[in-house]
């Protein structure tokens, strides 16, 4: 797998993900209630997946190799706040989410706001990647600088989520994605 096809393939399972954050949205929209474990997934995969496995090889190995190249700084500064302000969200989406386990339902509303934000903030900066980040890797960077991006990505996640479980890794994030898209079908 090059660099661009392992963003891409996080990217598609990012999407994904926010799909079926919309679908509950919907739900909460019509007064129905929603498993508090399966909110508590979705939020435990957007940490584990979004934050520590997919922003953390732009922001550590995929920019700072940019940069190096000469791409200016500038251009990433945005994605960083980007990333940041996801964090942000995820963190609210917790907290709510907690109460919400508690069966304070009120928290129905704010759970529901945040969502949406948060799915807004994804989409744009995924769009965002792919039409401005994507590219750069092959425009700015060598053959060999390529390959060494891709095994500097599968070294963090070995590092990250166990010694040589990357694949592992991989397969039970879609898993949790393959079983919440038939609970939450689009
Ligand atoms: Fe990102």
């Amino acid at each position: 797998m090059t660099p661009s096809q392992h963003l891409l393939m996080e990217a598609k399972a990012i999407r994904s993900m926010l799909k079926i954050l919309d679908v509950i949205c919907n739900k909460l929209d019509a007064g129905e209630t929603v498993k508090a474990s399966h909110l508590k997934m979705i939020v435990n995969f957007l940490r584990v997946y979004v934050d520590a496995c997919h922003n953390r090889k732009e922001e550590l190995i995929l920019f700072p190799q940019l940069e190096k190249a000469g791409v200016s700084t500038s251009k990433f500064k945005t994605l960083i706040e980007e990333n940041e302000l996801g964090r942000e969200y995820l963190r609210e989406l917790s907290k709510a989410m907690d109460h919400y386990q508690k069966g304070e339902l009120e928290y129905r509303n704010i759970i529901k706001m945040i969502s949406k934000q948060y799915i807004e903030l994804e989409n744009y900066h995924l769009d965002m990647e792919n039409k401005n980040v994507i590219p750069m890797i092959k425009e700015r960077l060598t053959d060999e600088h390529i390959r060494n991006l891709e095994d500097q990505f599968l070294a963090m996640e070995n590092e990250e989520f166990g010694n040589d479980h990357s694949l592992q890794f991989h397969e039970a994030m879609s898993q949790v994605v393959n079983k919440l898209e038939k609970l939450y079908p689009a």
